[in-house]
């Protein structure tokens, strides 16, 4: 199960940003036409100048910011500051994500992220949101945040990430799939663990890559896709069709919609298109 049982109303969807953020504006709009089942009740992001942030101010949706850059430089909390009743050394030895050799520098990098996502928990709480979702938020997530959303078993965060996963995982999917050569770029909706965007896949939809493809072009046909699965999968989730099968060694998803087949066909025309406006 995810936790999220398919809420009456609408499911409350908190979006974590920090750039332009134009995934956000395709939920906004999905939302404000009622093709989303589900409301958009708060934008957040780690930095001040993320065009998310205006986006959120025009549809009139709460946006805050929490300064994870300065925060993590130590500014503004303590030098022996607790990041609250944490211990430490048990949320290191679950973090799969911070790779720094020295235990002392680790655990101090350690505390001011949990600082930063203490503080982003409080603003992103205030609104009740049932789901998380980062649309390019481009902060480390520790198992603090994560079990926080996550407590009873339930799956409350989700990611979008453009590479079809498990291949490259990180900061540049895009890049990573123009500069391997690969003839089909990815995009992978999931939910979010520990690791670095290893947590279980909801869904996955495909692009071709051509050879007269840029890096600009495979970008733009791959964040096009990016819209239409994403709020596929809050739709699924707000419908109480998404489960999660922990029963195997790796957790799995379950999507039981009749449609899925077609959404998927749908997924994959679509990737085909601006080919075929090309050749018009
Ligand atoms: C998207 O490509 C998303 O997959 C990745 O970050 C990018 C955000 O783009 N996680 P935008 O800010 O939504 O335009």
């Amino acid at each position: 199960m995810t936790g999220i049982e398919g809420k009456s109303p609408k499911l409350r969807v908190a979006v974590l940003v920090s750039g332009g953020g134009t995934n956000l504006q395709a939920l906004i709009d999905r939302s404000v036409k009622g093709d989303l089942n589900a409301e958009i009740v708060a934008v957040a992001s780690d930095r001040g100048d993320a065009y998310g942030l205006v986006r959120a101010a025009r549809a009139g949706i709460p946006h805050h910011v929490v300064d994870y850059g300065s925060i993590l430089k130590g500014h503004g909390i303590g030098a022996s500051a607790e990041a609250g009743p944490v211990d430490l050394v048990e949320l290191d030895a679950a973090q799969k994500i911070l790779r720094i050799a020295d235990t002392a520098t680790r655990l101090e990098r350690l505390r001011r992220l949990v600082c930063a996502e203490q503080q982003l928990i409080g603003v992103l709480d205030r609104h009740e949101p049932d789901l998380i979702c980062l649309a390019g938020f481009m902060r480390l997530i520790s198992p603090y945040f994560i079990r926080h959303y996550n407590r009873d078993n339930a799956w409350r965060i989700l990611n979008i990430h453009p590479a079809l996963l498990p291949a490259f995982p990180g900061q540049h999917g895009y890049e990573d799939t123009f500069s391997h050569g690969c003839r089909w770029g990815g995009i992978t909706v999931h939910f979010v663990d520990e690791g670095e965007d290893t947590g279980p896949v909801i869904a996955q939809a495909v692009y071709p890559v051509w050879p007269d493809d840029s890096l600009e072009t495979i970008r733009r046909r791959g964040l096009s896709l990016e819209y239409e699965i994403y709020a596929q999968c809050i739709r699924w989730l707000a419908a109480g069709q998404v489960h999660v099968d922990t029963t195997s060694p790796r957790p799995k998803t379950i999507i039981t919609d009749s449609n899925y087949p077609d959404i998927l066909e749908s997924w994959t025309i679509k990737a085909f298109q601006d080919r075929s406006r090309k050749a018009e």
